[in-house]
């Protein structure tokens, strides 16, 4: 306020802004996150406090689509119910921080559908829970599952954050991703997303959560005899994760 100096109907409209945003929070829609979000303040405390990650895989934002523990599915499942849009195989393994694999790990999944939906965006279009998963990793910490690839969609616009965002000249889409919260025992859960390499918007996410090591290769696979062994047909993509988890400091 001492640089800028505001008139006092330049504050009265910061009141007023702060109050719609108050005024936009329910249960399910918390505006003043996404007004955190949009502003990078978000991404620079989840940053802050995963400072010393010692060599494990990076995080990023939780966003407003976690909300519940996904269905428990086995691995190789399909977290997709559609049927549209671009097969693909997710996999790869949980490790400690010095290699060793973590059988038993859990990772909590979700992702926008390929028209850049959640299921909850669309509970009359999309079957409950599409998109979504809890899968246990194997007895080397592998895991893999088959989902579409998501599309780059936009937060949500219809409240005091849009409103900001088009007033500031930003536009409100971010790039195509999955979510993953992955836990096991002895260590510190990582809530993170891997990126669709390529994906519209991976230079300008409206909420500035895209890390270059989470950038991830969906490399397109024509091969009848890989897609079979996926229990697949056609052509599909496949990206490879290998997650590291930070032990947990000792109390
Ligand atoms: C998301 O990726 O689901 C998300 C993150 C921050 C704001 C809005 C959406
Ligand atoms: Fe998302």
């Amino acid at each position: 306020m001492r640089e800028t100096e505001p008139t006092v109907a330049e504050w009265e409209r910061a009141i007023d802004f702060l109050t719609a945003t108050g005024q936009k929070c329910d249960d399910e829609r918390q505006e003043f996150i996404l007004l955190s979000d949009v502003l990078g303040i978000s991404m620079l405390i989840e940053t802050i406090n995963n400072r010393k990650s010692g060599g494990a895989t990076e995080s990023t934002v939780l966003g407003p689509f976690h909300v519940v523990k996904s269905p428990r599915r086995e691995l190789g499942e399909s977290i997709d119910f559609v049927g549209t849009g671009t097969s693909c195989v997710v996999r790869g393994r949980v490790l400690s921080a010095d290699g060793t694999p973590l059988p038993g790990a859990e990772l909590d999944v979700w992702q926008a559908n390929d028209q850049g939906f959640y299921d909850v965006q669309q509970p009359d279009v999309q079957p409950r829970a599409n998109g979504r998963g809890l899968f246990t990793a194997d007895k080397d910490g592998a895991f893999w599952f088959r989902t579409v690839v998501p599309s780059h969609y936009p937060i949500p616009t219809d409240g005091p954050v849009g409103t900001l965002l088009n007033a500031t000249g930003r536009h409100p889409y971010r790039p195509a991703h999955i979510h993953f919260i992955v836990t096991a025992p002895g260590h510190r859960a990582l809530t993170t997303h891997i990126f669709v390499a390529g994906s519209p918007y991976i230079e300008s996410d409206a909420v500035f959560a895209v890390k270059k090591s989470l950038i991830k290769e969906f490399t397109p696979v024509d091969d009848p005899g890989q897609a079979a062994t996926y229990g697949l047909t056609g052509m599909f993509c496949i990206a490879n994760f290998d997650i590291v988890l930070q032990p947990a400091a000792e109390s």
